[in-house]
């Protein structure tokens, strides 16, 4: 009657230990709850033990210390009933949470037939997402609610891992191979994409964010377009949506490259020696050749973006870096 008591206490701290005063981030989809109740159950069982062994440790160091000069210590060989139980108990435990862990992971890796598919790539430093419809974006993407979800993921350079923590799923991303994964988000909202592989420079810049919203919402995203934006918008917009934010503030703070903030007719001072006076044409060499001329105190660490970019939105850029006074 005890251990049934003391069973259900547990069960009600793991229960709670998963809702409100959870120090998980929130969890979006229903296998990550499972995650979560799994993760508890370890947690509290490595507790337990810890405590049943600790205490039990000094319990009996108090309990059956040396209490006088010729206070010898009792033969005892084994106890074979005791070491059958300590050894077979934790058995069971084990297989049970490797079942457990098993029947989760199953169901993470076992791709939907009916999903909407997106295809991810992982950049020094930026995620792009291509949908079927030819829409594309670059470190923000969005997708409907309550929908499975595919992501068919390649690199275009180096090793990445691609992370959404409220969905609790991680993949390596990686050059020449497709990986994937899938989720079904419950929760509208937004959540945080992280590239949790050390990719360079950059790597701790390289974040993203999923928007989760209504079929609606996401019909109306994927017929978006830049049409009604001035240039300067759309220049600020390509800042954000290339990538560009990762490496280049537009508020004169320092990151990986130089801040666009004030650049607009200044000379830029290169490693070789040489000098330029920062113009349309120096803008436009540095976005499509960047390892072209290294400005000084930087390293050569940016991507050229020859193709990735039509002139309409060369353009942009310049009009947008030239409003940064
Ligand atoms: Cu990409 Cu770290």
């Amino acid at each position: 009657m005890k251990w049934m008591t003391f069973i259900s206490m547990v069960w009600a701290s793991v229960a709670q230990a998963n809702t409100k005063t959870s120090f998980m981030p929130p969890a979006a989809t229903e296998i990550a709850g499972q995650v979560d109740n799994l993760y508890a159950f370890l947690l509290w069982a490595s507790l337990i033990a810890c405590v049943i062994l600790i205490g039990g440790m000094i319990f009996f160091a108090m309990k059956y210390r040396r209490k006088s000069a010729n206070d010898k210590t009792a033969y005892i060989t084994h106890n074979t009933f005791l070491e059958f139980l300590w050894s077979f108990i934790p058995l069971v435990i084990f297989l049970f949470v490797f079942g457990w862990g098993w029947y989760i992971y199953h169901q993470m890796r076992a791709m939907p037939k009916e999903a909407l598919e997106v295809h991810v790539y992982g950049k020094q430093w930026a995620w792009e997402f291509v949908y079927k419809s030819g829409k594309a974006s670059t470190n923000e993407f969005v997708v409907p609610v309550n929908t499975p979800v595919k992501l068919i993921m390649t690199s275009k350079d180096v090793l990445h891992s691609f992370y959404i923590p409220s969905m609790r799923i991680k993949q390596d991303v990686v050059p020449g191979k497709y990986s994937a994964l899938w989720f079904e988000s419950e929760k509208l909202g937004d959540f945080h994409v992280f590239c949790t592989e050390f990719c360079g420079a950059a790597h701790s810049l390289m974040l993203g964010r999923m928007k989760v919203v209504s079929q609606a919402d996401y019909e109306a995203w994927l017929q978006e377009n830049d049409e009604g934006l001035t240039l300067v918008q759309r220049g600020a917009k390509l800042h954000n949506d290339k990538g560009c934010v990762a490496c280049h503030s537009v508020d004169g703070s320092v990151k990986v490259g130089p801040t666009w903030k004030g650049i607009w007719g200044a000379t830029h001072q290169f490693v070789d020696g040489g000098s330029a006076l920062v113009d349309e044409a120096y803008i436009r060499e540095s976005i499509l050749e960047p390892n072209k001329h290294i400005v000084k105190g930087y390293p050569a660490a940016m991507p050229s973006y020859q193709g990735q970019l039509t002139e309409e939105q060369l353009n942009a850029m310049i009009e947008y870096i030239k409003t940064l006074k």
